[in-house]
């Protein structure tokens, strides 16, 4: 049965002043409704209509609670047809009669404008029965990113998507959108590269004009199941079941503007602990004491990096959160001290399944204080997680989010280094989810499931930042909405051992890049099915080079340690993550950008290259940081493939080799090579050779990778971010910051670097190496050259250099 038709609504009446824009009577509906237009920065705009005549104040989640309202020089005209709000930026014109929005920029350039609804009218706004919806002209041929965890292609266009967590592998869960689509169609089946929706739901989109190329944003802030409908080439359709109709609207037109003001109004991607952004070894499996401590054992014995193992369910006691099988973990304090003194740390699953068990503490303690979902009738609402009967924390509540927070806080203090969050969309097994109601029983499921993960974030961090003020966090959350990056890192969830799995997550991380989430990975190998030697190998030359790098499968699946397929594929794996060790201060460098910028870490070309209209269908390659691409092998026994280079100078990882940009190149790629390149005029520093793991890394010397420019190239400038990597002290100055110029005049090469910061405790840099790429250098001034490497002794100075090329 198609859903009727929302009812329109179609004058615009009453309209009044605000300090920050208008706010009008909206008439034509059932009973009249009010409508704000308010510029919150020269380049954002809200609009919100009410619900019943009230607007709803509460609090977003999605949006920074601590987001000060910018100075905007707004300007406002009410005229009988059109009544204007502009700033310097834009100009948002609303239509009094039929009702619609469009936004124009200075310039005059279109941002949005409201689609035409077929009888004359203007898809401004309908609504009915909670649901809302509305509809924006578009351009056929366009292409729209964002999104977030979405699969299938990550040009968005020609497709329309579902916002609403699911545990995709459950029936009951990712049954609602299996169920009546034809066996043929791709989302009948969960375990497809198609199927809609995931675990994650972010109704942020970046569209772009495919005249222009130009770009702007659109975010709205509502938690309630939506659609987003880009099938028909002129018309964007969206549609939410519930809320209040709030949309931010960022008129661009460049997308890395679009995601610094997305993420200036949900938060940036939270700068993780250093140790967090080297390898995780995971397994979901019966481990006990022994075995971690010989897993440990086997990484350092194989000269293999890593720096923390990671525990599944198994380690509990019945499945009981926050408690341990004493028979499997007979001495937990005692394993935890002894991987420490081999640099590893552990992290546990968390899953906000409580065990439904009298005399279970956690469950006892829940119970009087109030603070696990109730029904409507009051009941404890029960669904079914590991354990069986479960009840879920009420994060909706302070106290709740409280609770919670200072159990997790107790159980990192007992020595775990983060929390992994599973299971939190929340899935309820056999048991429907919407039962579960959140505030004491006061709002109906449907209003916060998909927040339901945020919640829980947030109250795992704020409980942990109270109890360690001084250490950075790190949760990785398998659902999230939208403001999750200000909390947790996200993993791509249960996917599964094939090719075309490996090739989704990365159009998969492409699009969580682009809505604001920066620290993201697939499980390394596949998580369910046996994964096999080749697969393995690329996914781990691939899976290295990611923002969050972890190997994690299902319990009874082939075993996927490094070494589980033979001497050769152990080697390309301890390659590759030597190579991910050896590139931290570049992958720091491109976190520490991303929590201030937004930029993400894994981004898709479009991020860099938005006016080059190839790179919208490029899905199988990404730039690693601003100056790495890569372009991983997607297909089993591939030993070349196609890559895109876009414009510009590129340097082959492997050979040194310049490649001019803007064509398609052939690479080869034997089993122990992935394609990867390094951008011309970039310095990509570098470890000189890989750690056994994080801890205790203070190097001597770092070496500066300088890829040489072309004659005529611009300048490039590339950052290098070094600081204690754990504690909150680089806010305050406790860093060194070198930025490093690199211009080239004929054959001159001149390298400029100039680092300010206060310095940390623990720096012991004392040097850097200058690594020349490209050219044999020969007339240095300014250093002592040892062949192509080059000395440069300045500690927390800069320096300069210049190379004859
Ligand atoms: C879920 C998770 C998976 C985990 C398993 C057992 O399927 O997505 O990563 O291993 O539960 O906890």
């Amino acid at each position: 049965m198609s859903s009727p038709a929302l009812r329109a609504l179609t004058t615009v009446t009453n309209v009044s002043l605000t300090d920050t824009g208008i706010i009008a009577e909206l008439g034509g509906g059932v009973r009249p409704e009010l409508l704000r237009v308010d510029a919150i920065r020269d380049d954002v705009v809200r609009l919100k209509i009410s619900r019943g005549g009230v607007f709803d104040e509460s609090p977003s989640y999605a949006v920074r609670d601590d987001l000060e309202q910018e100075e905007v020089d707004v300007d406002v005209e009410i005229g009988a047809e059109r009544v204007t709000v502009s700033t310097p930026a834009v100009t948002v014109s609303v239509t009094t009669e039929p009702f619609g929005i469009d936004v124009h920029r200075a310039d005059g350039t279109v941002v949005v404008e409201t689609a035409p609804d077929g009888d004359g009218g203007r898809a401004g706004y309908a609504t009915l029965n909670d649901a809302f919806a509305f509809a924006r002209r578009s351009s056929p041929g366009g292409a729209v990113y964002g999104l977030g965890e979405k699969t299938g292609p990550h040009n968005r266009k020609g497709k329309d998507y579902n916002l609403w967590n699911v545990d995709v592998l459950n029936p009951t869960s990712s049954g609602e959108f299996t169920r009546g689509r034809d066996a043929a169609d791709p989302r009948a089946d969960p375990m497809s590269t198609d199927f809609d929706p995931y675990y994650m739901s972010i109704p942020f989109v970046i569209e772009q004009d495919p005249a222009t190329g130009h770009a702007f944003g659109s975010f709205v802030d509502n938690g309630y199941s939506g659609h987003y409908d880009f099938r028909n080439g002129d018309r964007t359709a969206v549609r939410f079941e519930g809320g209040q109709y709030t949309e931010y609207i960022f008129a661009g037109p460049d997308i890395p503007g679009i995601i610094e003001a997305y993420t200036w109004l949900t938060g940036r991607t939270a700068l993780p602990p250093l140790w967090s952004l080297g390898y995780h070894q995971c397994r979901w499996h019966g481990y006990e004491q022994s075995d971690v401590l010989e897993l440990a054992q086997g990484f350092r014995e194989r000269e293999i990096p890593c720096d923390t193992l990671w525990l599944d369910i198994e380690y509990m006691d019945g499945y009981r959160v926050f408690t341990w099988n004493s028979e499997l973990f007979p001495d937990v304090p005692g394993m935890l001290s002894s991987l420490e003194d081999d640099g590893f740390r552990m992290i546990t699953i968390v899953d906000p399944g409580v065990k439904a068990e009298p005399g279970y503490g956690v469950f006892d303690d829940a119970v009087e204080r109030g603070v696990l979902c109730l029904t409507e009738g009051g009941d404890i609402y029960i669904g079914q997680v590991w354990p069986g009967d479960t009840a879920f924390p009420d994060l909706v509540t302070e106290e709740g989010r409280r609770w919670w927070g200072a159990l997790n806080a107790e159980h990192v203090r007992s020595g775990i280094a983060g929390i992994w969050n599973d299971m939190n969309e929340p899935a309820t097994g056999v048991i429907s989810p919407l039962g579960m109601r959140f505030g004491r029983g006061e709002f109906s499921h449907e209003r916060y499931h998909n927040q339901y993960a945020l919640l829980m974030a947030m109250g795992t961090t704020q409980g942990l930042l109270e109890a360690m003020p001084d250490r950075r966090t790190f949760v990785l959350s398998r659902a999230g909405s939208a403001g999750i990056q200000r909390y947790a890192a996200n993993w791509m969830g249960d996917n599964v051992a094939n090719w075309d799995h490996l090739r989704l997550s990365i159009a998969m991380a492409n699009g969580l890049g682009m809505s604001g989430q920066a620290f993201v990975g697939a499980d390394i190998g596949g998580f369910a099915g046996d994964s096999g030697a080749e697969l393995f190998a690329r996914w781990m030359q691939y899976g290295a080079l990611t923002p969050f790098c972890r190997n994690h499968s299902m319990i009874y699946q082939r075993p996927q340690y490094p070494w589980s397929f033979g001497p050769a594929v152990e080697r390309i794996a301890r390659e590759a993550l030597q190579l991910r060790y050896r590139l931290l201060p570049y992958i720091y460098s491109a976190f520490v950008a991303a929590s201030e910028t937004g930029a993400p870490v894994q981004r898709p070309l479009a991020f860099s290259y938005q006016y080059d209209a190839i790179v919208e269908s490029v899905e199988d390659q990404y730039l690693f940081g601003a100056d790495l691409l890569v372009a991983p092998i997607v297909e089993a026994g591939a030993v070349t493939r196609s890559v895109y280079l876009p414009e510009g100078g590129w340097y082959d990882w492997h050979t040194d080799e310049y490649l001019s940009g803007g064509r398609h190149i052939a690479a080869l790629a034997p089993l122990d090579r992935i394609p990867l390149y390094a951008r011309a005029g970039a310095v990509v520093p570098m470890l000189g050779e890989a750690p056994a793991s994080t801890r205790g890394l203070a190097p001597r010397e770092v070496e500066l990778h300088l890829f040489v420019p072309e004659a005529g190239a611009p300048d490039v400038v590339s950052t290098l971010h070094e600081d204690d990597g754990e504690s909150f002290a680089a806010s305050d100055g406790a860093v060194v910051r070198t930025r490093v110029t690199v211009s080239r005049d004929g054959d001159t090469v001149r390298v400029s670097a100039v680092s300010d910061g206060d310095g940390f405790d623990g720096f012991a840099r004392e040097r850097f190496i200058l690594v020349v790429h490209g050219a044999d250098p020969s007339g240095v001034v300014g250093a002592e050259a040892n062949g192509e490497r080059i000395v440069l002794e300045c500690g927390a100075d800069g320096f300069e250099v210049s190379v004859t090329v």
